[in-house]
């Protein structure tokens, strides 16, 4: 059974200016461990995709299924982790933050913080255990928004962009440390992203979406080992031919 089943998925929204058809008909499947990518143009719906997949929006027409269960509302089956810093709470240092999940659902103090020291260590902040978000830099503020959706061990990680927002050097380090942390827990992630040269490293599949309103245009299975070499030709050729499928290469340009 594949892990999250998204069939025949369409959202409308309901504006004062009239409807807005963000996602159009969309359905794939994705198996359980996977690292599954979307991307498409700005406005195609991946945000309000990634949101129904979390369960904070219901879609006007199909179902999402996750282990086989219809989805209805936000679980603990799914961690988030979304594009804006201002994500985590202010007024809780790191651990703070980390354990607020665990809080929720009852986890005793000591056990919680235990945890969360082992989140943080997972992404290299165990020595930031006790600083406040605006002590830390972006990247390390999105490495703690990792380990929060990670604290009560989701199986599904979702991200929507949560790299965009950092400078280019950063991101290539967070991108590495992604990998590393899904090579060692093994979620099931799905990672939407502008960019295609974070998709080819990422990403087993990757599904190109048309632009608005959002639907399946293709896919692409990234057929290469771990870890990833950006460099290499064939890399370069994945990007190449993600670039094509979205429209955006060399030849589209011309065309232009
Ligand atoms: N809450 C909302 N109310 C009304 N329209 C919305 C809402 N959220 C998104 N939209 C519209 O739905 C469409 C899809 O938006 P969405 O944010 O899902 O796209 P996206 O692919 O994530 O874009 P980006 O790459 O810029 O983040 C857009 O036309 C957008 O204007
Ligand atoms: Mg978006």
């Amino acid at each position: 059974m594949p892990h999250i089943e998204v069939r025949n998925v369409s959202l409308t929204y309901d504006t004062p200016a009239g409807e807005v058809p963000a996602v159009a008909g969309v359905s794939f499947e994705i198996e359980t461990s996977e690292f599954f990518c979307l991307v498409g143009p700005s406005g195609c719906g991946k945000s309000t995709l990634l949101n129904v997949i979390a369960g904070f929006v219901a879609p006007t027409a199909g179902d999402i299924r996750i282990a086989g269960e219809p989805v209805s509302g936000h679980g603990l089956d799914r961690g988030v982790v979304f594009q804006d810093f201002a994500q985590l709470f202010p007024w809780r240092t790191a651990l703070g933050n980390v354990t607020f999940g665990l809080e929720m659902k009852g986890v005793g103090k000591a056990e919680r913080e235990a945890i969360a020291l082992e989140q943080l260590k997972l992404v290299k902040l165990e020595k930031f255990a006790a600083a406040y978000p605006h002590h830390l830099s972006g990247g390390m503020q999105q490495r703690v928004a990792i380990a929060r959706a990670l604290a009560y061990n989701p199986a599904v990680l979702l991200m929507d962009e949560p790299f965009a927002a950092l400078d280019a050097l950063t991101r290539d380090d967070m991108q590495r440390l992604l990998a590393e942390v899904w090579r060692k827990t093994r979620k099931t992630v799905v990672y939407v992203t502008h960019n295609v040269a974070e998709a080819v490293y990422l990403a087993d599949r990757v599904l190109v979406m048309t632009p608005h309103p959002g639907m399946v245009k293709s896919e692409v299975r990234i057929a290469l080992p771990r870890p990833r070499d950006p460099l290499s030709v064939e890399f370069l050729k994945y990007q190449k031919s993600l670039l094509r499928h979205l429209g955006q290469d060399a030849g589209a340009a011309d065309a232009t």
